[in-house]
């Protein structure tokens, strides 16, 4: 999960790493208010997970709480790359005399984390990555030894950072490493981290990405969730406990299986290609135990997709057998009653199939099609869709 500027702010604050006074708004009246009380000079900022948001006039200086305002009725409801702006980050403005860079991230290609650090930093150091890669200096991680003191001192020292700053620069590194670890982040990126004109060093901008996968170690990181942004099939398919991700074709997949789900997408897509470009319209893998309530759960969400004009319900039964699933498609339609309104096609192959085919061609439901095989499914399932 990639967290706002404000979320990463203020982490950074609960771990040490020096930032400036910030408070999030929703409405020019809440960023009026927020920017009267921390007062003096604040800088209005966009708050959408995207980066460059300054170059598109998202981050604006304000002399006062007065402007503030002016600026962040400005701000909200912009489009940036295609992101509206619903909130902003009233931060307090800093003297800036130089805005370096600083970021701890994982390197999956060299199975290390990553330090990258620069004197160069700001809005423009993708160009400088680009264009003068030696003004970046990227340094490998060992994850058993990780970042302690001395070392941040060497990293601070090898990327040319001016004496004056290096002993905080380096104090900042330790502790953004100790955040790193500590929330399980994927990412965490000052850019820029200045030096103030009194010669104090404070991170001004933070991109922090958080492991999905340690979720369940972190009960607080479930308050950063931006639940607008969450596809509602995906909230409701969560809700249920269902693997399902929403894809933007037109045939609805359920499948028992990551593995069969994944060639199962590629199959529709395959075939799809005959009928104008059909494509799959989800992922949803349902898993060994698919009973009749999880099927009908699947259905129902795939159903409820308003892009899906069929579905395919590819089951090879191993340890859960294909007469347990048909049993499962037959009652799971009865559940759905006049809910469901779209053809499906059936394709079961593996443990008991003869049983499964002969539950289904009994209840003869007027939406089920069976096809013997996986390619054939794909074919007729793209076909119904493209019509
Ligand atoms: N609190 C602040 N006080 C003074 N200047 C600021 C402050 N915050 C940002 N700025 C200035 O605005 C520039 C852009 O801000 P910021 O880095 O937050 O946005 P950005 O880099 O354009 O966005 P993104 O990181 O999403 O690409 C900074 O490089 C800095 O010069
Ligand atoms: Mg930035």
């Amino acid at each position: 999960m990639d967290l706002f500027e404000y979320q990463a702010r203020d982490l950074f604050e609960k771990h040490g790493v020096p930032v400036l006074a910030g408070a999030v708004a929703t409405t020019a009246d809440e960023a009026e208010s927020a920017a009267r009380s921390i007062g003096g000079k604040v800088v209005v900022k966009a708050q959408v997970k995207v980066g460059g948001r300054g170059k598109a006039g998202g981050v604006k200086v304000a002399e006062g709480s007065t402007q503030a305002r002016e600026m962040a009725s400005a701000i909200l409801g912009m489009d940036i790359k295609g992101h509206i702006v619903k909130k902003v980050m009233i931060a307090q403005a800093a003297p800036i005399e130089s805005e370096y860079y600083l970021a701890i991230l994982l390197d999956r290609s060299n199975r290390t984390f990553l330090v990258m650090a620069s004197v160069a930093g700001g809005m423009d150091i993708e160009q400088v990555a680009h264009e003068t890669p030696e003004k970046l200096a990227k340094i490998p991680v060992n994850s058993n030894d990780g970042i302690s003191p001395e070392l941040a001192r060497k990293i601070i020292k090898d990327a040319q950072f001016p004496s004056d700053v290096a002993e905080q620069v380096a104090d900042t590194l330790a502790l953004i490493w100790k955040l790193f670890v500590a929330e399980d982040a994927t990412l965490v990126e000052i850019n820029p981290l200045v030096k103030t004109s009194n010669g104090k060093i404070i991170a001004l901008d933070g991109k922090v990405t958080l492991d999905d996968n340690a979720d369940f170690r972190h009960a607080d990181h479930e308050a950063l969730i931006d639940h607008s942004a969450t596809d509602p099939l995906e909230a409701l398919a969560k809700e249920k406990s269902l693997n399902y991700v929403k894809l933007d074709g037109e045939v609805g997949i359920i499948g028992n299986g990551a593995g069969l789900v994944m060639s199962t997408l590629d199959v529709v897509a395959y075939a799809g290609e005959k009928f104008g470009g059909v494509r799959p319209a989800n992922f949803l893998d349902i898993g060994g135990g698919a009973s009749a309530q999880v099927m009908a759960d699947g259905l129902s969400i795939i159903l409820g997709d308003k892009d899906v004009k069929s579905v395919f319900v590819n089951v090879f039964g191993g340890i859960t057998s294909c007469d347990a699933v048909a049993n499962g498609i037959v009652q799971a339609l009865e559940m759905l009653g006049d809910k469901a309104t779209k053809p499906i096609v059936v394709r079961l192959d593996g443990n008991n199939v003869i049983e499964g085919r002969a539950i289904l061609n009994q209840a003869a439901h007027p939406l089920i099609q069976q096809l013997d095989t996986m390619d054939g499914a794909a074919a007729r399932a793209a076909e119904l869709a493209a019509k």
